[in-house]
């Protein structure tokens, strides 16, 4: 009897807010049932959640397109048979108009050919959308062949981003500039404006034009105890984590798909993942630069975001929400006409084997990146030579990273670009023929890589840097003359 106590109803009123206390907690979280997979080391708690919900919403969203017939190779050349071809002329007629027939399925399966071609005259420029489309065309082959890093043989068309649509539903534009007045209030940074594009944090919410247009440094974490140099400030850490939320979302994943959040920023401990992802971050930033930017002046205003800036792609452009566009399925392997430019048009810059500057890829990494032979270590080098129009860089042993002893031979080589604005600067890697000649060759890529990116660090505009092939010098068996151990930049 006496233990119903008068203190009982209001126990019942504290255990009812917290039951609905708990149940609204709940509700922010997922539903079960979820599933994890391991992505990691064991103990390393590197795993990807799993939500059956969203799978089935985005599995039918990433499906591959219908199969096309891609024409025979045999045949007359388009270039010998239209008027006005500049990208696809060394197709076959039969390549070329399946080629058309793709297109048109890919971007505009409704509006048909003419949403491209005035059909009174196919060679006619007038329409906006073909200029637009060859840029398009010179893209994907762009991508194919010199991004391999990140989009393997996969590659993609049209349809990995345009899904059927001439518009692709994940473009970027900058979020509307802050209408600061007559400039009495602060830069808020695109903070404090909860967007969907950074999980509605309170991140800066323009992760796409700062580093996936811009090239500013993605890094938080400081390398030393002590401040020795300049370290990232708290702006520029906030910033990172917005890109990392975006890139999280495109694909799908959470962060331990490619880090081990022990240590975000050591390579050693990271997914083969990370290394593709940073593969991406480049490649999606030269596709803006030399590609979507500068056709703002060709697409309509309507085309054009609130501050009249051109559409940009992001890592959602492609990935839409999946680890891999489409999951994987291959877009290329049928159509010559998007792996590589086909027209005899000059090869672009190509950029696809540079690592992490300065950072050896680490244990987890593919095998393939990591250049063979170690450093001995003591070697030294010779200074950088430079004599009329060519200049000379030597390397490490085993090492793709350019040493502070040759800083002085770039400093060179970056002035002289300066002083010459019409001249160009062509990079040619030499190695010797010790060890495997397929491992040493790499190396001599990864550093002509190298010096292209110092000297586009330095400001010079990539489209002034050329690459040549990477050249195996005369029998040097031992490997340990460093003269074979060199790039050459010639600047004419
Ligand atoms: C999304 C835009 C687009 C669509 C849709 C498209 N084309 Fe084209 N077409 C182009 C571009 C770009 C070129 C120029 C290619 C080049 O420069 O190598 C071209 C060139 C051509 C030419 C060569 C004309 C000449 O004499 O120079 C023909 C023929 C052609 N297309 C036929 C078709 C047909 C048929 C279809 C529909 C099945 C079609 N195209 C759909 C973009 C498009
Ligand atoms: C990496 C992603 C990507 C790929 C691959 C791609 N596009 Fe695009 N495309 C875009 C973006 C972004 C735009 C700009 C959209 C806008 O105007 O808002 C665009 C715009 C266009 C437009 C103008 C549409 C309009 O109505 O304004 C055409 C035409 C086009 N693309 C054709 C192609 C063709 C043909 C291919 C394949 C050869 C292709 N694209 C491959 C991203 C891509
Ligand atoms: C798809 C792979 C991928 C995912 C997912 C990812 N990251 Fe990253 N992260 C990278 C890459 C690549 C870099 C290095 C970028 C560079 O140097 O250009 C990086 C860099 C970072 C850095 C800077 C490290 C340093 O050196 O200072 C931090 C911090 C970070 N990520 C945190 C996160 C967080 C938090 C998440 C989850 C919200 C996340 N990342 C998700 C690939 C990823
Ligand atoms: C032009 C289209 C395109 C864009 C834009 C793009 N990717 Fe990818 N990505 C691909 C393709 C295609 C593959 C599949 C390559 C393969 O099959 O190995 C891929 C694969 C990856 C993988 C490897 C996944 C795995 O499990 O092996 C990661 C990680 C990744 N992308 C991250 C990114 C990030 C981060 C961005 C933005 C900075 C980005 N991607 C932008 C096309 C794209």
């Amino acid at each position: 009897m006496s233990q119903m106590s008068p203190m009982n109803p209001i126990r019942h009123t504290v255990a009812l807010c917290f039951a609905l206390a708990a149940a609204a907690l709940l509700a922010g979280c997922e539903r079960p049932p979820v599933d994890s997979v391991q992505s990691g080391y064991r103990g390393t708690g590197m795993e990807q959640v799993y939500n059956p919900r969203t799978l089935a919403k985005q599995l039918p969203l990433n499906q591959p397109p219908a199969p096309i017939a891609s024409g025979a190779a045999e045949g007359p050349k388009a270039k010998d048979v239209y008027q006005n071809v500049k990208v696809l002329g060394n197709l076959s007629v039969g390549q070329f108009t399946a080629q058309m027939v793709a297109i048109t399925a890919w971007v505009s399966p409704e509006q048909g050919c003419n949403y491209c071609h005035n059909p009174a005259n196919m060679a006619d420029e007038s329409k906006y959308t073909k200029t637009v489309a060859r840029r398009m065309i010179q893209m994907t082959q762009h991508i194919n062949a010199d991004w391999k890093a990140h989009v393997a043989n996969t590659g993609v068309s049209c349809y990995t981003c345009h899904r059927g649509q001439p518009v692709p539903a994940q473009t970027w534009y900058q979020p509307l500039l802050q209408d600061k007045h007559a400039d009495f209030m602060g830069n808020r940074n695109g903070q404090n404006a909860p967007a969907p594009q950074v999980n509605l944090s309170t991140l800066p919410n323009d992760p796409v034009t700062t580093y996936l247009q811009g090239n500013a440094t993605i890094r938080v974490a400081a390398k030393t105890a002590l401040p020795t140099g300049p370290s990232a400030s708290i702006q520029a850490t906030e910033g990172t984590y917005g890109l990392m939320i975006h890139m999280s979302q495109s694909l799908g994943v959470n962060c331990t798909y490619c880090h081990n959040t022990r240590s975000l920023g050591s390579w050693a401990e990271s997914t083969p993942q990370r290394l593709t992802a940073w593969h991406g971050i480049r490649m999606v930033g030269d596709v803006n630069n030399d590609y979507l930017v500068p056709l703002q002046s060709t697409l309509p205003v309507t085309r054009l975001g609130p501050n009249g800036d051109a559409p940009l792609v992001s890592c959602t452009t492609c990935h839409q929400g999946v680890y891999k566009p489409l999951y994987g399925a291959p877009m290329v392997q049928d159509w010559p006409g998007l792996q590589a430019p086909v027209g005899g048009n000059l090869l672009p810059v190509a950029a696809m084997m540079a690592s992490p500057a300065g950072l050896a890829p680490g244990a987890m990494a593919p095998a393939a990146i990591a250049p063979g032979g170690t450093a001995p270590g003591g070697t030294a080098l010779p200074p950088p030579l430079s004599e009329g129009s060519r200049s000379v860089l030597y390397f490490d042993v085993g090492s793709p990273t350019l040493q502070a002893v040759q800083s002085a031979g770039l400093a060179a080589l970056v002035a002289e670009l300066k002083a010459k604005p019409a001249a160009r600067a062509t990079i040619s890697g030499y190695h010797s023929a010790s060890v495997t000649p397929a491992q040493n060759e790499e190396l001599a890529k990864q550093r002509t890589f190298g010096v292209r990116d110092a000297l586009v660090t330095a400001g010079i505009q990539s489209n002034r840097v050329v690459l040549g092939k990477p050249q195996q010098t005369a029998a040097n068996i031992a490997g340990e003359d460093p003269a074979s151990r060199r790039v050459e930049v010639t600047v004419r």
